[in-house]
């Protein structure tokens, strides 16, 4: 794993999107995968600007989202897919037939979770994967516990997830309890992964990434198990961490 430290959280969005579009300009077909939670807002803000400013077309890329909450479909404020279509996709010139988020609201959830696992296989996989990182260590929604050789399954959420999404929701009762998300192993077979954490919040669980050895009780962990990981952290983010 790299550590880039940079100085805050305009400038860990910056440096992302300067490799998402500089990914999008250098191949035909790019297969992006993307994360949702309030640590890449600024980075989808970045793209859209870059979108208008400099004409970086998403034709052809594909997208594929890491997390879906169960019971929730598109038009719900809180799912994950009005939240991409809010910040993102509404705003650049992606068609509609390339997003890729799983359905929350599928009838046979496991089906729907072979499904998509299969669609990434089959798509060549993922080639930049975007990831934020949760206070307890998770990374789509594989919280502290899941197998680093998962693939797209059903999770119950941890309280802890459920404590930290409920400032999205009317009360903690109406966050869901479950969702779709992308195994572990399905995100360690992409090319690239970009894990962007900023603030406070984050500094702990930085830490103890960067320093604990693989362990499921640290789901992000599992990272250090691939060859081309960078984590864009502020200074916030990497304040008990020695040397940035
Ligand atoms: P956040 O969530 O970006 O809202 O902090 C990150 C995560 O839970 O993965």
């Amino acid at each position: 794993m790299k550590v880039i430290g940079v100085k805050d959280y305009v400038e860990m969005c910056q440096k992302a999107k300067e490799i998402v579009v500089s990914t999008v300009r250098s191949k035909q077909k790019v297969n992006l995968g993307l994360a949702t939670g309030s640590t890449p807002m600024g980075l989808y803000k970045d793209m859209v600007e870059d979108f208008k400013n400099n004409g970086t077309s998403y034709h052809n890329v594909t997208t594929f989202n890491l997390d879906e909450y169960v019971g929730l479909d598109g038009g719900s404020k809180q799912s994950y897919r009005y939240y991409m279509n809010t910040y993102l996709f509404d705003y650049i010139d992606i068609p509609k037939e390339h997003i890729f988020i799983p359905n929350g609201k599928a009838k046979n959830l496991e089906e729907e979770c072979k499904r998509f696992d299969e669609l990434i296989q089959k798509s060549g996989n993922i080639d930049l994967q975007i990831l934020g990182i949760g206070r307890n260590g998770h990374i789509g929604f594989n919280e502290p516990g899941s197998r680093f050789d998962s693939r797209t399954h059903v999770v119950k959420l941890s309280e802890s997830t459920r404590q930290a999404n409920s400032r999205y929701f009317p009360s903690i009762a109406d966050v869901p309890t479950h969702a779709i998300t992308m195994g572990i192993q399905t995100i360690l077979e992409s090319r690239k992964i970009i894990l962007l954490a900023s603030g406070d919040s984050k500094a702990n669980v930085i830490s103890r990434l960067l320093t604990e050895e693989p362990s499921s009780k640290l789901p992000a962990s599992a990272l250090k198990h691939h060859p081309d990981v960078l984590i864009i952290a502020d200074e916030k983010a990497l304040q008990y961490v020695a040397s940035k």
